[in-house]
């Protein structure tokens, strides 16, 4: 099969697909996926280098969040509700490949109504974003929500759950481009481009004077939002994209009693995997709904093309989910199932 693997650390852009790779080997408790399209991650690009927390033996394909369908020839482990042909979204080492092997607990069904390429963004992006508002922000409807990178990848998906609550949003982004997506596609109520300067007196316009209750920043601009937050608000530490993790005045989370509040959703399987279903439970009605729907960027990549979309992501040029897409449907495939 095709793969996209790393035998030696280095940068993606210096590595290109192996077409000769054999298949995954499942164990126990896993089942292989066909995959039809894969996410585009940041830290794709540090594994690949060996810079991110996960670093897997060498060689090992690059490639974490797929949406694809059970394969035919997979083993289906005792108490797995899956069979072949079902179609199911998730992470797991080496999505950047034809097949990947996966614990079979931790794939989620894809919903009819969503195609394969928007399946593959969902499986850290959403519920990273909906768990922050919901769970640890506690968002009520009419309160305001200041969103960066509200373009990007987890951005564009907070933008959407804040308005599906209730919310009024101001998205911020890095460009008059990005702003007119998140105002367009995410449904953001205000742009503001973050990349002019004191672009937080513009929150303080819109909000006259109040500021905003809610941050969610995945950038790192929790100093510059804390300057247009209200009494009382929260601010989201989701990431830090702009690669500087900040270092906080105090007195600020002080004068306006600010609580500042992180979240990992990826440790919410070690920490309080009880959680992660009831947020499924909620986003896959939001889903249903039509309230909400997942963002791809307009450019799809082909598995050769990995390299082009992840340069395109450190460039900062993509918005929504980057996608590549591994296999076409095939109909008469489908029907041999
Ligand atoms: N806490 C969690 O559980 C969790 C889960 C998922 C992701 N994350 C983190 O959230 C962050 C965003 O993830 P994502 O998937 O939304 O990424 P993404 O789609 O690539 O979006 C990131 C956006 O950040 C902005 N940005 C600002 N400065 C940047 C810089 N120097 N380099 C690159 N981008 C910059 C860019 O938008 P503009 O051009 O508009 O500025 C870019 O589009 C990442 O740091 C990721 O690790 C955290």
């Amino acid at each position: 099969m095709r793969a996209f693997v790393i035998k030696k650390l280095s940068h993606p852009s210096k590595i290109s697909l192996s077409i000769d790779v054999p298949e995954p080997q499942p164990g126990q408790r896993q089942v292989i996926v066909d995959v039809y399209s894969a996410g585009l991650n940041f830290f794709d690009i540090l594994q690949a280098q060996g810079k991110y927390q996960n670093k897997p033996a060498l060689p090992f394909t690059l490639g974490s969040e797929f949406a694809g369908r059970i394969a035919r020839n997979s083993p289906i482990p005792k108490g797995c509700p899956y069979k072949a042909g079902d179609r199911v979204f998730g992470a797991s080492q080496g999505a950047f490949a034809d097949k990947v092997a996966v614990d079979w607990e931790r794939l989620i069904t894809l919903p009819d109504n969503v195609p394969f390429d928007q399946g593959a963004g969902l499986f850290i992006t959403w519920p990273t974003s909906y768990e922050a508002l919901v769970g640890r922000a506690e968002l009520k409807p009419g309160e305001w929500v200041l969103v960066t990178a509200a373009a990007g990848g987890v951005g564009i998906a907070a933008v959407q759950i804040a308005k599906a609550l209730g919310a009024k949003v101001i998205g911020a982004a890095g460009s008059e481009a990005k702003l007119d997506v998140a105002k367009r596609i995410g449904g953001a109520d205000y742009g503001i481009n973050y990349s002019k300067p004191a672009w937080y007196k513009e929150v303080l316009e819109i909000t006259e004077g109040k500021g905003v209750d809610v941050i969610y920043d995945p950038v790192g601009l929790i100093n510059d939002s804390l300057k247009c937050i209200a009494w009382k608000g929260r601010a989201l530490v989701v990431g830090f994209a702009a690669g500087t993790i900040e270092k906080v005045p105090m007195n600020l989370v002080l004068l306006k009693n600010v609580s500042l509040v992180g979240v990992h959703w990826g440790a919410y399987s070690v920490k309080e995997s009880g959680r992660i279903p009831v947020v499924w439970k909620e986003l896959l009605d939001l889903f249903a709904s039509n309230r909400v729907k997942p963002v791809t960027f307009t450019e799809v990549y082909s598995l050769d093309e990995v390299t082009n979309g992840l340069a395109a992501l450190e460039r900062r040029e993509t918005w929504g989910k980057a996608v590549v897409r591994v296999n076409q449907e095939n109909p008469a495939e489908r029907s041999k199932l």
